[in-house]
């Protein structure tokens, strides 16, 4: 199916990665609790999903929640994990509606039992959705996704069902929780880190750092951020004069 086409080099990128940071910069600088960012946050995600979805995008994958979150303040992660499970209940009709595949992609035995319900009401719910499959990355971590899925492939060589030489990386991104490759990944809220979010995954992405803090971003900035992405010449190792003259 072709893609809708959009920005000045007309390419809209398949795969979209968000680390969405500054919910508690948006709020200190406002005399406001942190966890009012992070309300504002989740309206930014609702925005940020349907400008996705209408622009074409296939895969969105937002960090809400690293491996390492758990180590703020017990008052503002059990805020952060009500506030979850209110967004999964409110939104999922509407993700179905519009043709909207959730997908948590982290370790989720670690979330409450009725918030591992939520999550998994709403992927069974959306399940059929082909229009854009949104990944809620949520007690993730890079490394962690990797080593999962070398355990998975060791117990698959130990029970003789693999010949490690002939072992490709498309199987081992078969394991990941997430195969596709991200072809932009978006940063806001000012730093310049991948911060242990999809690291096989973003071996090529494109990388683009706003200073915008996440409750102030919307539709035209990922507009913006999706236009550089289409002025950009991704070479994959190639030589420029290869990719214009589309050889080898
Ligand atoms: C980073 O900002 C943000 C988070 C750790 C949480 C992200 C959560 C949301 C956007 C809320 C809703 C999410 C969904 C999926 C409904 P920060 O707190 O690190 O900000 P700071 O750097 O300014 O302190």
């Amino acid at each position: 199916m072709a893609r809708p086409e959009a920005g000045p080099g007309g390419r809209i990128p398949h795969h979209v990665a968000i680390i969405m940071d500054g919910n508690g910069r948006w709020a200190q600088g406002r005399g406001m609790m942190r966890v009012a960012g992070h309300r504002e946050g989740a309206r930014a995600v609702r925005r940020v999903v349907e400008a996705a979805a209408r622009m074409g995008v296939g895969i969105l994958t937002l960090f809400a929640f690293s491996s390492e979150n758990w180590n703020r303040p017990g008052s503002e992660v059990g805020a952060l994990m009500r506030l979850f499970a209110v967004a999964l209940r409110r939104e999922r009709q509407g993700l179905l509606d519009n043709g909207i595949r959730l997908r948590l992609i982290g370790r989720r035995e670690r979330f409450s039992d009725s918030l591992q319900r939520a999550i998994a009401q709403a992927e069974e719910l959306t399940a059929g959705g082909t229009r854009m499959t949104l990944n809620i990355a949520a007690n993730y971590g890079g490394r962690l996704d990797l080593l999962e899925a070398v355990r998975r492939l060791e117990r698959r060589r130990a029970a003789g069902g693999l010949d490690p030489e002939s072992l490709t990386e498309s199987d081992l991104a078969a394991e990941l929780y997430e195969p596709t490759d991200v072809d932009l990944l978006i940063r806001t809220g000012g730093e310049r880190r991948i911060s242990n979010f999809l690291l096989w995954q973003c071996a090529y992405s494109e990388l683009y750092f706003t200073d915008t803090l996440w409750p102030d971003f919307g539709e035209p900035d990922l507009s913006a951020a999706v236009d550089w992405y289409a002025s950009r010449e991704r070479r994959f190792g190639r030589t420029s004069a290869q990719v214009h003259e589309g050889g080898d």
